[in-house]
């Protein structure tokens, strides 16, 4: 074996070694480290599977489609990832010791950069669809103590169960979004709507293999949080719907059991027309807890 790898032929027998060993001037270490692990383990994959060429062929145009039905506002590798559980693997990896912190979940294709900064108690629902929902809560540390100044962006899925992105021209850009700041206090609160389950985006190539593995492309009804304050590590999550009818089967692995969220449907016009929202409407409270910077 040796000789067949000093002598650079490749063999069937031998196939990853003699790819690896190519990499052994590397100028990058983890690079190196992580293509010999990605050769190994692919070679492993096709020596299983023993592909035809027109297989193959198959798996190559699916990677180029996948690819191609990237733009700006839609991410058809990051869905890819999602439904393989790569995604959750890799939040899971970089989330191990969170000590008592809000845990992490998948951050999927739809967040955007350019939310706006919105004013404590603004509605994000521009466009006065969905059934209303107040969703207030604390930002605070392990021990307690409230933070000041954290950042939350907040986004969401209309109750049809699309983002804005997807609906450019139908829906008001930057509909179910925004950035908050939290008080003194660390309080937080905003309106928007009650959330629906939905399916991920399933006209690409990703759906298309879903369907022929025979698998639900839903996900539970959830608000999507990023937040973020100084000295502390990032949480990117969801809070779920509870009694949703896809909670124990989410396309993309991203449910946690301390992420369900309470729903509590309020009939007091009083209180609605105090938080500037119909009646009746929904209310959670869902307090977030940041571990210190590693
Ligand atoms: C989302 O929750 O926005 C999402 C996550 C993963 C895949 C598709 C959508
Ligand atoms: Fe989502």
């Amino acid at each position: 074996m040796i000789d067949q790898i000093r002598s650079g032929y490749f063999t069937e027998e031998d196939s990853a070694e003699v790819v690896t060993s190519r990499n052994s001037a590397a100028k990058d270490e983890r690079l190196k480290q992580v293509m010999d692990s990605v050769t190994r383990h692919l070679h492993a994959v096709v020596k299983e599977v023993e592909p035809t060429q027109d297989e193959w062929m198959q798996a190559i145009k699916f990677l180029t489609e996948t690819g191609h039905k990237c733009d700006d506002w839609r991410q058809e590798f990051i869905l890819l990832s999602d439904v393989l559980g790569v995604s959750m693997l890799v939040d899971a990896i970089n989330n191990r010791k969170t000590g008592g912190a809000t845990e992490t979940t998948v951050l999927g294709p739809f967040h955007s950069e350019d939310s706006p900064n919105m004013e404590m108690g603004s509605n994000i629902c521009l466009d006065g669809k969905g059934e209303p929902l107040v969703v207030h809560g604390v930002v605070k540390t392990v021990d307690g103590l409230p933070i000041e100044n954290a950042r939350l962006d907040v986004w969401q899925a209309n109750d049809e169960g699309f983002y804005d992105m997807q609906q450019k021209g139908i829906q008001p850009e930057f509909n179910l979004r925004g950035v908050f700041q939290t008080e003194d206090t660390g309080d937080y609160w905003f309106s928007g709507v009650k959330p629906k389950y939905y399916g991920i985006p399933d006209d690409g190539p990703v759906g298309a293999m879903l369907d022929k593995l025979g698998r639900d492309p839903n996900r539970p009804a959830h608000l999507h949080f990023i937040v973020t304050a100084d000295g502390f590590e990032d949480i990117t999550t969801h809070i779920f719907v509870p009694d949703d009818p896809y909670i124990h089967s989410d396309a993309v692995f991203g449910v946690k059991e301390s992420l369900l969220a309470d729903f509590i449907k309020v009939d007091d016009p009083a209180r609605a027309s105090e938080l500037n929202v119909g009646n009746p409407f929904w209310e959670v409270t869902f307090d977030f807890t940041m571990a210190p910077k590693r």
